[in-house]
């Protein structure tokens, strides 16, 4: 989370909040005045604004974006014996929401000049590890069901969802999109551009505060192609209820908070806006670390900032040598940055019975050693960023 200590933090949350204080304050006081703060209109309102922003057919709010994934799983029955595929570069809560259901997580790595999920490494496992029998497709080597593809838009940038859904649909694999940070992006798809969560038959949204649709606390929401799913979602968001106090599955507790839907409502209108503003910082981003002359020496990878939004940059993620010392160097200068991840999932402590080694997955692995965010948020300055990349060019021609 943000440093409000740094002179340059990750993100600046209070500068956003300047902007809507008067706006977010009525949303506020209107929920207030109607003491509706369970699935009230806030919630419903702020579900079918979702939907519309997104061109999903359904929005179903919940508690947080690691419950999303976790309902987002149960509402298409993965249970034990089910198998997953993820990426081992993500946040905990990918891979947990799998764990948790007792369903096993097989991970395919990251492309080799990126951090998604590869599409061609996708491929190659699922033609060796793969056999379709009566229907459903097998995972040779555990013998489980493998169920669904969970592709993760990390940073903010889009998976190659056109290859991704090519080979679901070849292996009958449901797609449950891991959308945490990257709400807003779009791709042209088919002729026609598509938001990421409506690609897959579910898609899975956190309004963590420093996501780029942030809420005042956590949430999140699941957005679904069909009405059956969202059917299930509503239900398993609150207990399993079919009926009042009568439970036709165990479900959770897990609804988006009235107050949290009513700041989000507020946010949802500036969102395009703030995605623009981000692609723009991380343009600049690319023009000034180009004039550095440090890219491809120290500074080892900077990302592309695309000429579309299929990237809305969540975070601004370059890979550098002794990272480590970097950040430290940063810090002294006062400026905040963060290692997204350090530990790549197949490696945690947590997930050692899956029986991974160091080396089964060496891009992510690669990556832990040497990515570095630096700070990135709509409302960060040219000058800023002239100081962030100024810092960066002193340390290394220290
Ligand atoms: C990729 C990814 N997935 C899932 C989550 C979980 O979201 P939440 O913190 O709202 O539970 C996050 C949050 O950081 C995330 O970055």
């Amino acid at each position: 989370m943000s440093d409000p200590g740094a002179k340059i933090p990750i993100v600046d949350l209070r500068a956003q909040y300047a902007n809507l204080r008067e706006e977010i304050g009525r949303a506020i006081d209107a929920v207030a005045d109607s003491q509706q703060f369970i699935l009230g209109p806030a919630v419903c309102q702020f579900e079918t604004e979702m939907a519309g922003f997104l061109g999903a057919n359904h929005a179903v709010g919940v508690a947080s974006g690691s419950d999303a994934l976790l309902l987002a799983l149960m509402a298409l029955g993965v249970g034990p014996g089910d198998a997953v595929i993820t990426t081992p570069f993500t946040f905990f809560s990918t891979v947990s929401s799998i764990t948790r259901l007792g369903a096993t997580p097989l991970f395919v790595d990251i492309d080799d000049d990126g951090y998604l999920l590869s599409a061609a490494k996708l491929k190659e496992f699922l033609s060796r590890r793969a056999r379709i029998e009566n229907g459903a497709t097998i995972d040779e080597k555990t013998g489980g069901r493998i169920k669904a593809l969970l592709p993760v838009h990390l940073f903010g940038e889009l998976c190659d969802m056109t290859s991704l859904v090519e080979t679901a649909r070849e292996y009958g694999l449901e797609i449950v999109e891991d959308v945490a940070q990257a709400c807003g992006a779009r791709q042209n798809l088919g002729g026609q551009e598509i938001f990421a969560g409506a690609i897959g038959e579910l898609g899975c949204f956190s309004f963590f505060p420093s996501k780029n649709l942030g809420g005042f606390g956590d949430g999140g929401l699941v957005s679904a192609r069909t009405e059956e799913l969202a059917a299930r979602l509503r239900m398993l968001r609150m207990h399993g209820e079919s009926t009042k106090y009568h439970h036709q599955v165990t479900g959770l507790n897990s609804r988006l908070d009235s107050l949290q839907a009513a700041v989000l409502s507020v946010k949802l209108k500036y969102l395009n806006s703030w995605c623009d503003r981000r692609i723009a910082c991380a343009r600049n981003y690319q023009k000034l670390f180009s004039a550095s002359g440090l890219v491809g020496k120290q500074v080892l990878a900077i990302p592309t900032a695309p000429t579309n939004t299929s990237h809305v940059f969540n975070n601004y993620c370059i890979r550098a040598e002794r990272r480590d010392e970097l950040k430290q160097f940063l810090a002294a200068a006062g400026i905040q940055s963060e290692i997204y991840y350090p530990l790549p999932l197949h490696l945690q402590q947590c997930f050692a019975e899956l029986g991974y080694q160091h080396g089964d997955f060496p891009q992510a692995e690669l990556a832990a050693t040497q990515v570095l965010a630096l700070p990135l948020y709509p409302e960060l300055t040219a000058p800023q960023q002239e100081t962030v990349v100024g810092a960066v060019a002193r340390f290394y021609r220290i």
